[in-house]
This record gives C-alpha cells, structure tokens and sequence, in this order.
C-alpha cells in the first residue's frame, strides 16, 4: 500500500510540478518533486529510527559493548557488527545468550565447530532472522541461533522411520514409467523419442513452450548467473563443499521462490509432474544453466555419494535437462559409457532430455551407465535447466537445511 501511495504522490508532484512551470515560471517547479522524494526518504529514516528505538523488555543496558570480545570462542567467534544505536542494545541482549549457550555446550568437537560464519549473525538473530529463515541461520549463524547441536547433521536432519514407504519409485516402477510415457497417447504431444534402452535416455522434442523457455532464461538474468561449482567434500554440519574447477565451466542461476512461484514457471513444474509421476515437492530448485564458446560440464554423474543413507531427500533419482535455446555450434548432451556405444543429444530450444540416475532394480542405488557430459558450446551461447527428482520429498528437508 505504501508503495502504491508513493507512486500516486509522485505521480501528482510531477502534475503539480508542471502546472508551477507554466503558471509561476519564475519558480522552479521540479525542485518539488525533489522536495517530495527527499520527504519520502525522511519518512522511511524515521520509520528506521522509530523502531530501533523501541523498547526492548529486559535489557540490561548497563554493561558496555566495549566489555564483549565478539571475536572470542564463547561469542561465536567472529568479531560482529551490531548495527547502530538501539541495534546495538538487541544485538547485545543476544550476545549475553550466546555466551550462556557456548558456556553450557559440553561437546568440544561441537564447541570448536560452532562458529558464526557471518559478521552479522547476532544483528540479525535480534531481528528474528533465525526463525525466519532457519535453513541458513540454524547452521550459519548457529551460536547467534543458540542452535549448535543442529550443526551436527544427524540432530538436525534426523531420517523418518517411514521413509522407505514414500519412495516414489519402489523397485521396477522406474522402467514402468518410461514405458508409459512411450506407449501411451497423452503424451504425443511432447514428441517423445526412446534415444536408448538399458537404461532408458529419451527426448521429448516439443516439451515446452517458446514463452516457458523465455521465461525461465529472463529468471537467469534476473538472478544473475554465476560461475557453477562442483560438489566438493562433506563439512562437519553434513553439507558439501562448494567447489570451483576447471571441470565445470558454465555459470549458472537457481530459480528460487518468486521464479519457482511463477505461473509460466509453475506450468513447467506441472509438465514435469505430469510425465513422471513424481509429485513437485521431490524437485530441487530449476539450476538455469549459460554456456559460453569452450564452456562445459566434463563426464559426471548426478548421483550424489551419501545422499542415498544420510539425506531425507534420497538421491536424484531422475534428470530432466530442458534445453532453453537453440545452440549455433556444440553444446551437445553426451554419454560415453552406454552399452554398445556413446549417444550425443543435440541442443533444440524447448526439447528435453530425460535419464535415470539409479536402477531399475533398486533406485537407491547409483546407474552407472549414466555418466554424462555437457560438451563445450563452439559457437553461440546455450541456455539449458536441470531438474532434478528425488526419491522422496526434498522441499520439506530444503527448508530444514537438511539437503546441501
Ligand atoms: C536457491 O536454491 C539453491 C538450491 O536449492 C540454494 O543453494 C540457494 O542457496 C538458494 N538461494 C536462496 C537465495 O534461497
Ligand atoms: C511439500 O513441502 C511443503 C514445504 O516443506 C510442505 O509444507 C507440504 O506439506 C509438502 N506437501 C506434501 C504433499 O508433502
């Protein structure tokens, strides 16, 4: 609503601004609109000041911030900034909590391990952030949380007991649901093509729209594409290691909330869905993907190590990879290790390229055979999305910092 009467406001200062420069032309009619910004901007500072100035009940004020090494192990070790003025206060309030929380912490692997990985963890523990965004805060910024058991993975990602019911493919319905898609009418419309069998790789020539395709690059450019990273090895709150290398070349963007909440990007959901009968909630983010000239992805798998015995979420159990344009020169699909010979899928903007991670028989287990590459674009840019499907529910773990 403040926005809306922003606009309304400077929409009528911009007409009042006018009517003074044809009417009074000695006055300088723009200088209100000037005027009306900086009004609006004193607002907003009194709005800052207003509420950091509220009372915070049970504070003791009188300790001195100076007195707080912020930087020493029972403070979470690393010098934090706590705002200004009242801020401070809070942060402070927080402050004497963290120390209690370390002091009562009898584990010594834990207590050398809880660290607040940002200079502004106990600022925004103040501000509510640890329940509001518990993913990152709870391990991240874990002594400001007061959470440091949960850094240790098994405390904070314990497995449900009936996991094992909710798989989304028991054994043998994974092939299934490739014959299905082949044989039945519905999906004609996608143009699905079997590339080959044992396992299953197939291409759906006509899978999304030129709008969808559109859409999902502009989320890309919104986002701000980024170099990709590899997977790296496990840290001690069991997430993994974010690793740069020469192996994985390309950049690449997540289409998180407000993309994933689009309704263009919501049909791409539903199509997906649609054809694997695995329901959204087992679907990682969009990972929008740019390739330059001699950009690539070397032979990987997209089966992650660990994920099938210590994550919620199981493994990646299918990829679909949606190519978002068309590819002047390179930039093919690649999968060496197949049985009786490699296969290369050509880029074509709306196809999609769809393989299984695990098999058949038992979709905990890693298909070897997939192994796959990105090859270097030659000429042009390629703009692709994987999707990635897991074995059980993966959003509910995500939002629990159980996934990383
Ligand atoms: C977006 O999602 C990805 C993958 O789930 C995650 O690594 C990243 O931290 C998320 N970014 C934000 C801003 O939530
Ligand atoms: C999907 O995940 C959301 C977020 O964790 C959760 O609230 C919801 O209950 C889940 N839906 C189903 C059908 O499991």
């Amino acid at each position: 609503m403040k926005i809306v009467n922003a606009v309304v406001s400077l929409f009528v200062a911009i007409i009042a601004a006018i009517l003074t420069k044809v009417y009074m032309p000695e006055k300088n009619g723009f200088g209100l609109v000037i005027d009306f910004i900086q009004l609006y901007s004193s607002v907003a500072e009194e709005e800052i000041l207003r509420r950091s100035t509220e009372e915070v009940p049970g504070v003791d004020n009188s300790e001195n911030v100076e007195d707080m090494d912020t930087s020493s192990w029972e403070y979470g070790g690393l010098a934090q900034e706590l705002g200004a003025g009242q801020e401070v206060v809070k942060s402070r309030a927080v402050l004497k909590q963290v120390k209690e929380h370390m002091l009562g912490l009898d584990d010594d692997e834990l207590k050398q391990n809880c660290v607040n990985q940002h200079k502004s963890c106990v600022f925004w523990a103040s501000l509510g952030e640890c329940s509001a965004n518990p993913s990152y805060m709870h391990v991240s910024c874990a002594p400001a949380c007061l959470t440091c058991p949960k850094i240790r993975f098994e405390h904070r990602c314990p497995i449900p007991d009936n996991l094992a019911e909710t798989a989304i493919f028991k054994p043998h319905n994974l092939n299934a649901m490739f014959g299905r898609v082949m044989e039945s009418e519905e999906f004609r419309k996608y143009k699905p093509v079997l590339v080959k069998e044992g396992p299953y790789i197939l291409t759906f020539d006509e899978f999304l729209t030129d709008e969808e395709c559109d859409a999902l690059v502009e989320f890309g450019f919104d986002k701000g594409f980024e170099r990709s990273s590899d997977v790296g090895k496990t840290q001690f709150s069991g997430e993994s290691e974010k690793v740069i290398s020469s192996h994985r070349t390309s950049s690449n963007a997540w289409c998180n909330k407000t993309c994933e909440e689009d309704p263009v990007i919501n049909r791409i959901h539903e199509k997906i869905a649609e054809v694997t009968g695995v329901p959204f909630n087992n679907s990682e983010h969009l990972q929008i993907l740019q390739y330059f000239p001699g950009q690539e992805y070397k032979k990987h798998h997209d089966f992650i190590q660990g994920d099938s015995d210590k994550k919620a979420c199981g493994p990646r159990v299918l990829t679909l990879l949606l190519y978002l344009n068309d590819v002047e020169e390179g930039g093919g699909t690649s999968f060496p290790d197949l049985l009786g010979g490699g296969i290369v899928v050509t880029p074509k903007k709306g196809k999609a390229l769809m393989w299984p991670s695990v098999l058949d028989g038992d979709p905990t287990r890693r298909d070897a055979r997939t192994m796959h590459q990105a090859n270097p674009v030659v000429k042009g840019v390629k703009y692709a999305a994987n999707s990635w499907l897991h074995l059980y529910d993966f959003k509910t773990p995500n939002a629990a910092g159980c996934t990383g």
